[in-house]
C-alpha cells in the first residue's frame, strides 16, 4: 500500500466502507477484534511522527496483531546499517506487515521490492501519505456527505507536502472540486502554471479560493524541508496565508477546517479556528485509528478467520 495515486474509486471505496465497520468496533466497550491474532505488525518510522505511528500501533493491537516498534533513534540505523540490511533484518523477524515513514521520496518502494512482507507507506519525503488522505476522505465524507460537487480548499506548503497529493488522490475520485492556494514560491511550478490535475485548480488569492468553499485543509509549513528564500517571513506568511476566524467565515456557513497535524498554530492557523467549533482536527486523529485498521485487515486479515464484520453486511450481522 504505497500510493493511491493508481487507485480505482471502488478500491477507495472499499477501504472507507471497512472503515465504517472499524468505527462501529470501537464504539463497542472492548475495543478489540481478532482479525490480526498471530500475524506480527512491523512499525518502522525512520522519520518523527506522533499521530500516525500511534494510530498504526493502536489499530494493530485492536486487530489483536503483535506490534513491534522500530525507529531510527535507538536502532542499527545510528550505526549505519543500512535500509537494505535494516529490510533484510525485519524480514527474518517475522513482520507479516511493515508499516514504514521514511524522509527519502520511494524509500517505502525501495522496502517493497525487497520483503515478502506487505508495506504500508506511512508517509515518505515529499511524495505521499496515502493513509493521511484516505482519513481526511473519510472525516469530510462523514461531515459533508456525498463529496460529488463539493469543494474543498487545500492551503498552504504545497510544495513538500505528500499529505496534499495524497488528499488530490482520495478526494477527486470521490467527486470533490480541490482548489489549491499558497504562495507561488511553494506550488510546484508546473501547477502554478496551469498544469494541474484533473478536478484541481490553483487560486493564489486565498480569500478567493475561501469564499464559498464546502471545507479547507490547512498545511502545515515545514520548514525542516525548505530551502531559505522560500517566504519573506513567518509574519507576513501568517498574515497572507494563515486561516483566521474572519478568513473561515468566508466559506460556507459551518464549513469544517482540517489539518494533518503537527500544527504550527499561529503561523498557518489560528488557536481559535483550530480549537474552534469548525475544526476537525481532533476527529481526523481519532479516524485515523479506523482507517488504518481498516487497511491492516483488508492487507493481512482478509484471509485469515478475522472476526471483524465485512463492511457490506448489516451491524447486526456482523460478529
Ligand atoms: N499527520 C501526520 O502524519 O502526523 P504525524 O507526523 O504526527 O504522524
Amino acid at each position: 500500500m504505497l500510493d493511491t495515486d493508481d487507485w480505482s474509486l471502488e478500491e477507495i471505496e472499499t477501504v472507507l466502507d471497512q472503515t465504517r465497520a472499524m468505527v462501529e468496533i470501537l464504539s463497542r466497550p472492548i475495543r478489540r477484534a481478532p482479525a490480526l491474532r498471530g500475524r506480527t505488525v512491523i512499525l518502522f518510522f525512520a522519520e518523527v511522527s506522533t499521530r500516525t505511528r500511534v494510530s498504526f500501533e493502536l489499530a494493530a493491537k485492536a486487530l489483536s496483531a503483535d506490534v513491534v516498534n522500530i525507529t531510527a533513534t535507538g536502532s542499527s540505523v545510528e550505526k549505519g546499517e543500512s535500509l537494505l540490511d535494516t529490510v533484510r533484518t525485519l524480514q527474518a523477524l517475522g513482520g507479516d506487515v511493515v508499516v514504514m515513514r521514511h524522509s527519502s521520496s520511494g524509500a517505502p518502494y525501495f522496502v517493497a521490492q525487497r520483503t515478502e512482507s506487505a508495506v504500508i507507506n506511512a508517509g515518505d519525503g515529499w511524495h505521499a501519505h496515502p493513509t493521511q488522505g484516505l482519513l481526511d476522505a473519510y472525516t469530510l465524507r462523514d461531515a459533508l456527505g456525498e463529496l460529488g460537487g463539493k469543494r474543498v480548499v487545500i492551503v498552504g506548503d504545497i510544495l513538500h507536502s505528500r499529505v496534499a497529493r495524497s488528499d488530490i488522490n482520495t478526494l477527486v475520485p470521490l467527486g470533490a472540486r480541490v482548489t489549491l492556494s499558497g504562495p507561488p514560491t511553494l506550488v510546484p511550478a508546473a501547477w502554478r502554471c496551469g498544469q494541474l490535475p484533473a478536478g484541481v485548480t490553483y487560486e493564489p488569492l486565498l480569500d478567493r479560493a475561501l469564499d464559498g468553499a464546502d471545507a479547507v485543509i490547512a498545511l502545515r509549513l515545514q520548514r525542516e524541508r525548505q530551502e531559505s528564500g522560500l517566504l519573506p517571513s513567518l509574519r507576513e506568511y501568517s498574515r497572507v496565508w494563515g486561516l483566521s476566524l474572519d478568513r473561515v467565515g468566508r466559506m460556507r456557513p459551518g464549513a469544517p477546517v482540517m489539518h494533518p497535524g503537527p500544527m504550527n498554530e499561529g503561523i498557518e492557523i489560528d488557536a481559535a479556528v483550530a480549537h474552534g467549533s469548525r475544526s476537525l482536527i481532533e476527529t481526523q486523529v481519532t479516524n485515523g485509528v479506523a482507517v488504518r485498521m481498516a487497511l491492516l485487515y483488508l492487507l493481512a486479515g482478509a484471509s485469515t478467520p478475522s472476526g471483524v464484520p465485512a463492511a457490506a453486511a448489516p451491524l447486526e450481522e456482523r460478529g
